[in-house]
């Protein structure tokens, strides 16, 4: 056999595993409750709907469904969403700033490839989702990291950055953030720091990867305005490239997502995407369109959003309840996560081992970090797990907590 780690090429050399992925095989185990996947409640994914929408397309439009589609999407999904932009979210747009993705991961490759050459810098908020990370790590990009406050990335900070490299000469590309319920901390970005980013996006001239699979999803509180909407209402940069997937509000098991932005950026993802996969599947984007004509979008989203608060509050609660002094941890308006902060000198890393002997599993804060810092964190998903689940778990993860305390003394 050849040689695998010298006959492969740099960008899958480059490319390690994703840290939950290799969780989740360690926590699938029976008996074990798992806060660490960040996956939707499959009780509440519309089968009937599904069923009944195959059937129908079957019947209306076969041979659009079955055949090969255009790569930047098929007219009917984008009609749809064009509408659901302007009632939603108050964004005009038009055919061709969208183009159709096989959902949000096969946008961030996109991305990375259409911006990334080897050692780039790519700015990334400190925490951020571990997915986007690894695609642009596999460009062989190198992160400068901005901390997150509970309002979202600092952009005193981001200034600071945006600042020192442009004073090197540093060919930054773009900024990537993930503004609405953050993976993994659950975090949103004020109104406030949205109108900064993008007014440093114009001075520094930087893109702005505005990644938001869980804006939907929110269950309490106002939504600040999306910053493409920001963008063209106030300073139109068009430096803002915005992600949707159906992943967390329909069934990430569709692949189906959408990038919004200016068309000339949509051209270029034309041409990445015809070498990636000539076209997102025809049937998925008809089912979709579907969904959003039909109106049962709307209805779906309110159970969805009622269900995940039942859970993030009981989860609160649970917290609240058993977990010691020195913990503290955020309460998301919205997503699928909430993210937990030990004392300075734990190590959740080091504590993984611990609480999955007490059958309770979760993601490591660390693995979040470009740099690897953020050891005394970690990410708890509760969109999952039953209500009685989150209860138990938490009460097995104080558990955890309590003996590495009693042990550090
Ligand atoms: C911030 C973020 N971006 C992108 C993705 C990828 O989602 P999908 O490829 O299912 O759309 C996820 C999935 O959890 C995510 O949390």
């Amino acid at each position: 056999m050849i040689d695998i780690t010298k006959n492969i090429a740099t960008a899958p050399r480059r490319t390690k595993a994703s840290v939950i992925r290799e969780l989740l095989k360690i926590t699938n185990k029976p008996g074990v409750i798992s806060f660490a996947g960040g996956l939707p409640d499959p009780q509440h994914f519309p089968y009937d709907f599904v069923a009944n929408s195959v059937k129908e397309i079957m019947a209306k439009q076969g041979r659009v469904a079955l055949q090969y589609g255009p790569t930047d999407g098929l007219p009917e999904l984008k009609e749809e969403f064009i509408k659901f932009l302007q009632k939603h979210e108050g964004i005009t747009a038009k055919p061709e700033n969208l183009i159709v993705t096989t959902a949000s991961q096969q946008a961030l490759d996109m991305v990375g490839r259409l911006f990334i050459d080897a050692s780039d810098p790519v700015i990334v908020e400190k925490p951020s989702y571990m997915g986007g990370l690894q695609v642009f790590k596999s460009y062989g990009c190198e992160f400068v990291g901005v901390k997150l406050e509970d309002d979202g990335i600092s952009t005193e900070e981001l200034e600071e950055k945006l600042l020192w490299l442009r004073a090197q000469d540093e060919h930054y590309k773009f900024l990537y953030l993930v503004p609405d319920f953050q993976n993994p901390s659950g975090v949103t970005l004020s109104q406030e720091k949205r109108k900064k980013v993008i007014e440093l996006s114009e001075k520094y001239n930087v893109a702005v990867i505005e990644d938001s699979p869980y804006r939907q999803i929110r269950f309490e509180g106002k939504a600040p305005e999306m910053l493409y909407r920001l963008d063209q209402n106030s300073r139109k940069t068009d430096n803002i490239i915005s992600l949707f997937t159906f992943s967390k509000t329909f069934a990430p098991g569709l692949r189906l997502g959408i990038i919004l932005a200016h068309p000339q950026i949509i051209k270029k993802m034309e041409i990445l995407k015809q070498s990636l996969d000539l076209c997102t599947s025809s049937l998925n984007q008809l089912i979709a369109a579907d969904f959003l004509r039909s109106g049962f979008f709307e209805k779906h989203i309110e159970v969805i959003k009622k269900t995940y608060k039942l859970k993030k509050d009981t989860m609160v609660a649970a917290l609240e309840k058993y977990m010691p002094e020195g913990v503290t941890w955020t309460k998301p308006e919205g997503g699928l996560f909430l993210w937990v902060r030990l004392p300075e000198s734990m190590s959740a890393d080091e504590m993984f081992a611990d609480a999955l002997k007490e059958n309770v599993a979760y993601v490591i804060g660390s693995a979040f970090h470009s740099d690897g810092s953020g050891k005394n964190t970690m990410r708890l998903n509760f969109s999952y797990p039953t209500p009685e689940d989150i209860d138990e778990g938490i009460k097995r993860l104080a558990t955890a907590v309590k003996k590495r305390m009693v042990a550090a003394k």
